[in-house]
C-alpha cells in the first residue's frame, strides 16, 4: 500500500502532483480518485507548543467522507467520458453526413416545364404552376429529409418547401436567415390542417443560392434579437428595416401617401415641391435647424406653408409632401427632428370650410388605406381594434376644453387649474382626448399660444381661427388655421413675434397682389402612422427616425 500526502494549503489537485511530501496532493477526495488504496497523511497545524507542524495519518471519519468525494470525482469523470464520446460520435457522423451531402449536386430539370418569374405579391394568382420566386430568407426549419424555407421578397412571405436531394445537399445545410435565393417550383394549396402565408406553400424543384448571409457570430439573429435595446436597434435600423412590424408599417406609411394624394387630385389640389432650404421661420424660431448656406445663415424649413401660400394665386389649391425640420429638446414619444409633412393650403374658404375639408381629407384618406389590398390587413394585424374615424368630426373650443380639463381635475403644467391663455400640453392633451375617445376638431385658441400669422376671430379678437386634431392615443395629428389676410394686421403679427418682416417680403407680397382669404394645415405622417398602426411613439413610423442624439444611420 502506498503512502500519499495531502496538504490543504500547499497541495494541488491537478496530474503534476504526485502525493509525495515535497508534492502533496490538496484534498483527501482527489487522492483517493487517483489512488484507491492509498494510505493517506494530511499535514496538521501543531497545537502544543514547541512541537512542529507535521503529517499525521488521516481520521477514520475524514476518510469515509474522501472516499465519497473519491467516488463522485469517478462519476464525473466516466460522464465527461461520456459526453466526449458521444461528441465526437456526432462530430463523425455530422462530418459523414456533410461528405455525403457534398456529393449530391442540384441541378434543374430541363424537361420540367419553363417557370414564370414573379412576386411573392401574386403566389394566389400562380397555383398549380411552376414560377420561379427571389428574395431572402426570413425563416428556415432543417430536419430529417425535409428543409421548409420562408422566403420574403418585399411583397409577401412564402413558405418553400425542399425535399429529397435538395432537402440533404451540402448548400441547404448551410443556408442561413437572410441569405438571398432564387427558387423555381409549383405553387400549392395547402391541405387541410396545414398553416403557412397566404394558405399555400411552393413545393421546390431546384433553386439558387444567390448571397449567403454569414452564419454564427455575425449572423442575423446574433444582431436583432427579440429585447434587443432600442439605441442598439437604432444602430442596426438597416437590418431592423427587415422584420415584419416594421416593414408592416412602411408599407402602411406608402399606402397612406399614395391615398393622401388620391384624396388631394379628386378634389383639385395640386401637388407642388417647396425648398427645404430656407432663410425665414414658421413656428418659432427655438426650433430652427441652422446651417451656413454659403457663407449665409440658413434653415432647414420647419413648415412649407408660406410658399404654399404663395402658390394660391398662381396654382389654385396647393398641397406638399416635404421633409419639415425640428430642433425639438424634448424627448417625446410623438416628436422627431425630421418628420415627413403633408401640407395643404386653400384660397377663398371660410374657417367653417377649412375644417370640413380638414375631416373630408383625414376620413377619405384612411377609407382608402383601409380598402387596400395591402395596407387594410396589415392595419388589422398591427391594430385589430382601429376604428376608422366617422364624419363630421367632433368639434370642441380651446375654452371649453379648459372647462373639460378642470372639471375632469387634469391640471396645468404647473399644477394648478386651466385658465384662459394656457397651452394645453401634451400629456393633457392626449388624457381628455383619450378620455374622450373620439376625433376631436380642437378649435379657436388664444392668440399668445398661436403662430404669427394666424387669423383673429371676428366675433372674439383674443383668439384665433385655428384648429388642432386631435386624435385618441397619439393626441394632435394636424395644426391648421386661416391666415392673416390684411398685410398691416399681418405686419402687427410679426411685430408682435420680433421678426423682422424684411425677409418675409416674397410672403407679405402675397397680401399685396390681391389678397384673398385663405387657410391650411399640416399633417404629421409619423403621427397619424402612430394612431392608425398602434404604435407606442412615431420613432416607429420613421424608416430612419432622426432626434436628439440620434443621426445615423
Ligand atoms: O402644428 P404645426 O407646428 O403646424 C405647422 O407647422 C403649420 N405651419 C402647418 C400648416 O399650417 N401648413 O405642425 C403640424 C403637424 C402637427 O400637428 C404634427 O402632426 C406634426 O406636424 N408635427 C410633428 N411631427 C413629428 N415631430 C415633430 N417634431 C412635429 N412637429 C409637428
Amino acid at each position: 500500500m502506498s503512502t500519499i500526502y495531502v496538504n490543504e494549503l500547499t497541495g494541488a489537485d491537478e496530474p503534476s502532483a504526485t502525493g509525495s511530501k515535497e508534492s502533496p496532493f490538496k484534498t483527501p477526495a482527489y487522492a483517493l480518485f487517483i489512488s484507491p488504496d492509498a494510505k493517506l497523511f494530511t499535514f496538521k497545524e501543531s497545537t502544543e507548543e514547541g512541537v512542529a507542524a507535521d503529517y499525521v495519518e488521516i481520521s477514520a471519519s475524514a476518510l469515509k467522507k474522501a472516499k465519497k468525494g473519491a467516488e463522485s470525482l469517478k462519476k464525473k469523470e466516466e460522464k465527461n467520458k461520456k459526453l466526449a464520446e458521444d461528441a465526437s460520435a456526432k462530430e463523425a457522423e455530422e462530418t459523414a453526413k456533410m461528405i455525403e451531402a457534398m456529393k449530391i449536386v442540384i441541378v434543374e430539370d430541363k424537361s420540367l416545364p419553363p417557370a414564370n418569374k414573379i412576386k411573392i405579391r401574386s403566389i394566389g394568382d400562380n397555383i398549380d404552376s411552376r414560377v420561379k420566386v427571389q428574395g431572402w430568407i426570413h425563416r428556415l426549419r432543417i430536419q430529417k429529409g425535409l428543409a421548409f424555407v420562408v422566403l420574403r421578397d418585399g411583397t409577401g412571405y412564402v413558405q418553400c418547401v425542399l425535399s429529397g436531394d435538395l432537402a440533404n445537399a451540402y448548400q441547404t445545410l448551410n443556408l442561413t436567415i437572410e441569405t438571398t435565393l432564387s427558387i423555381w417550383g409549383t405553387i400549392k394549396k395547402l391541405p387541410e390542417g396545414k398553416s403557412a402565408p397566404g394558405g399555400v406553400e411552393l413545393i421546390v424543384d431546384y433553386y439558387e443560392v444567390v448571397g449567403l448571409a454569414p452564419a454564427g457570430k455575425d449572423s442575423f439573429t446574433n444582431k436583432i434579437q427579440e429585447g434587443t435595446d432600442p439605441s442598439i436597434l437604432m444602430d442596426q435600423r438597416h437590418l431592423a428595416l427587415r422584420g415584419e412590424t416594421l416593414s408592416a408599417v412602411m408599407k402602411v406609411r406608402a399606402t397612406l401617401l399614395g391615398a393622401v394624394r388620391r384624396v388631394y387630385s379628386e378634389l383639385s389640389v395640386t401637388e407642388v415641391t417647396p425648398p427645404c432650404m430656407v432663410q425665414t421661420q414658421v413656428e418659432g424660431g427655438s426650433t430652427l435647424f441652422k446651417m451656413d448656406y454659403y457663407g449665409e445663415e440658413a434653415f432647414l424649413t420647419q413648415s412649407s406653408q408660406l410658399y404654399l401660400e404663395t402658390c394660391l394665386p398662381a396654382l389654385g389649391d396647393v398641397y406638399c409632401i416635404q421633409e419639415s425640420f425640428r430642433a425639438e429638446k424634448s424627448h417625446t414619444r410623438r416628436h422627431l427632428s425630421e418628420y415627413t409633412h403633408i401640407e395643404a393650403e386653400l384660397a377663398f374658404l371660410s374657417f367653417d370650410e377649412l375644417l370640413t375639408h380638414i375631416e373630408t381629407v383625414i376620413t377619405k384618406t384612411i377609407q382608402y388605406v383601409l380598402n387596400d389590398p395591402i395596407a387594410g390587413p396589415l392595419i388589422k394585424q398591427l391594430n385589430p381594434g382601429f376604428v376608422a374615424p366617422q364624419f363630421p368630426f367632433k368639434r370642441m373650443e380651446y375654452i371649453h376644453a379648459l372647462d373639460w380639463l378642470n372639471e375632469n381635475g387634469i391640471p396645468n403644467e404647473e399644477g394648478e387649474a386651466f385658465k384662459f391663455g394656457d397651452d394645453i400640453a401634451e400629456a393633457a392633451e392626449r388624457k381628455m382626448t383619450d378620455t374622450i375617445g373620439v376625433p376631436i376638431l380642437l378649435t379657436r385658441f388664444p392668440v399668445e399660444i398661436k403662430s404669427f400669422y394666424m387669423q383673429k376671430c371676428k366675433d372674439d379678437p383674443r383668439v384665433t381661427e385655428s384648429v388642432d386634431v386631435l386624435m385618441p392615443t397619439v393626441g394632435e395629428i394636424t395644426g391648421g388655421s386661416m391666415r392673416i389676410s390684411d398685410k398691416e394686421e399681418l405686419l402687427e403679427g410679426f411685430a408682435r413675434e420680433g421678426i423682422d418682416a424684411k425677409a418675409y417680403y416674397w410672403f407679405i407680397d402675397q397680401r399685396t397682389y390681391g389678397t384673398c382669404p385663405h387657410g391650411g394645415y399640416g399633417l404629421g405622417t409619423e403621427r397619424i402612422l402612430a394612431w392608425l398602426c398602434n404604435r407606442f411613439t412615431v420613432r416607429d413610423c420613421s424608416l430612419y427616425p432622426r432626434f436628439t442624439g440620434r443621426c445615423k444611420p
